[in-house]
């Protein structure tokens, strides 16, 4: 292979370094229409350059992020980046999962003259993530048996099976006993989460009504939240929206959120709740005024475990596991969809969720 640079205008090295990214790279203008479609988006998709450029992106990425949350919608006025774990369709109908880098095309005016997006083949990790996945689950239910005999033996020697216990034994057999329930609890979270993500709970769908299973929510949570004096808005809609979920999943998703929005809320402030019905869907927005969350930590809040930088002085911040979002990732993609998070601008978080109202899902009946 002959090295070439001397006497090679900027332009036509600029020309030679699209195709040649180690990335898909797709550059689409403001029409939707493909306007650049590299060697290594060629190769992702199974399309021909040919076959892509001056055509919609839509018709041939068919991605998770097209129509409704298409990329070109949004206010680039910050000139953002945007990065998200979707799927797209290549040309023989495989869905393949990729993480898309989203970056506004700007002149130095802030005029805008469309979008490029970078994708990034996942196949590779989500098999890497599938065979952890096993493991865990392998290690999850193998710890479970000798947790729950430890527990046994522990909550017999507090019933005095084994004899009367002074003050002291008491005291350390009780803490003992708290933090196998704690690990019990744990495994069993870890077991659920998983069996969620194989589409392995069978999800009981019914009608219900989603504004029933929001108030039930907002109920359960009303004391904690009168503890820190949050109020809890709700904007629901005129009319009952019903839908078929999982009304006991979908209470526990929306509760998680509302939890968090409680937790890391200041005193005196506002959690809004809001319900919007669309016709073949619903949206469930949860905002509070807290103090956000990191903008390197928002790709990784929804990751089992994870509990970011900001976290809180009192006690709480402590006792959370850092699963309550992947239960929530999990249930709603369960049923079918999606789940996002930003910081307000005016300070705060702002989680909302998008389900099917027909229930699609790995339905049990
Ligand atoms: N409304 C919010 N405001 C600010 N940070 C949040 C909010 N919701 C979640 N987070 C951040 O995301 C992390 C993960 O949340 P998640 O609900 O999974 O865990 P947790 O609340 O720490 O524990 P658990 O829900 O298991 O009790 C939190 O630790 C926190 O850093
Ligand atoms: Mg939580």
């Amino acid at each position: 292979m002959g090295i070439v640079n001397k006497g090679v205008s900027h332009e036509e090295l600029c020309n030679l370094i699209i195709p040649n990214l180690p990335i898909g790279f797709v550059a689409i203008d403001t029409n939707g229409k493909i306007i650049e479609f590299n060697k290594e988006a060629q190769e992702l998709t199974g399309y021909s350059r040919e076959e892509t450029i001056g055509r919609d992106c839509k018709e041939i990425l068919k991605s998770t992020l097209c129509d409704a949350n298409c990329p070109l919608s949004k206010d680039y006025s910050q000139n953002k980046i945007q990065k998200e774990d979707t799927y797209l369709q290549g040309k023989n109908g495989e869905k393949i999962p990729v993480t898309i880098t989203i970056t506004p095309i700007l002149d130095s005016q802030g005029r805008q003259y469309g979008i490029i997006e970078l994708l990034r083949d996942r196949r590779e990790q989500q098999k890497l993530e599938k065979h952890r996945d096993i493991l865990i689950s392998m290690f999850a239910h193998d710890l479970k048996a000798p947790v729950a005999i430890a527990g046994g033996f522990v909550s017999r020697l507090l019933h005095g099976k084994a004899g009367e216990l002074n003050d002291k034994q008491r005291v350390y057999l009780e803490a003992v006993y708290k933090e196998i329930q704690r690990l019990e609890n744990y495994i069993h979270t870890i077991l659920e989460i998983l069996r969620l993500e194989a589409g392995k709970v069978p999800l009981s769908l019914e009608e219900c009504s989603l504004e029933e299973v929001v108030e039930d929510v907002i109920d359960g949570l009303s004391v904690k939240a009168s503890e820190k004096n949050i109020s809890i808005r709700s904007e629901l809609p005129d009319h009952v929206t019903i839908i078929k979920a999982d009304s006991k999943q979908l209470q526990r998703a929306i509760t998680n959120l509302l939890d968090n929005a409680i937790k890391f809320s200041p005193k005196d402030s506002e959690v809004h709740i809001r319900v919007k019905a669309l016709d073949d869907s619903v949206i469930v927005e949860i905002e509070d005024q807290g103090p956000g969350i990191n903008e390197e930590d928002l790709p990784h809040v929804f990751d089992p475990f994870f509990k970011g930088k900001k976290q809180l002085k009192e006690k709480d911040s402590k006792q959370g596991s850092g699963l309550g979002l992947a239960i929530v990732k999990s249930i709603v993609e369960a049923h079918g969809g999606e789940v996002w998070v930003k910081n307000r601008e005016k300070g705060g978080t702002k989680f909302w969720f998008k389900i099917p109202r027909q229930g699609v899902g790995n339905d049990a009946q």
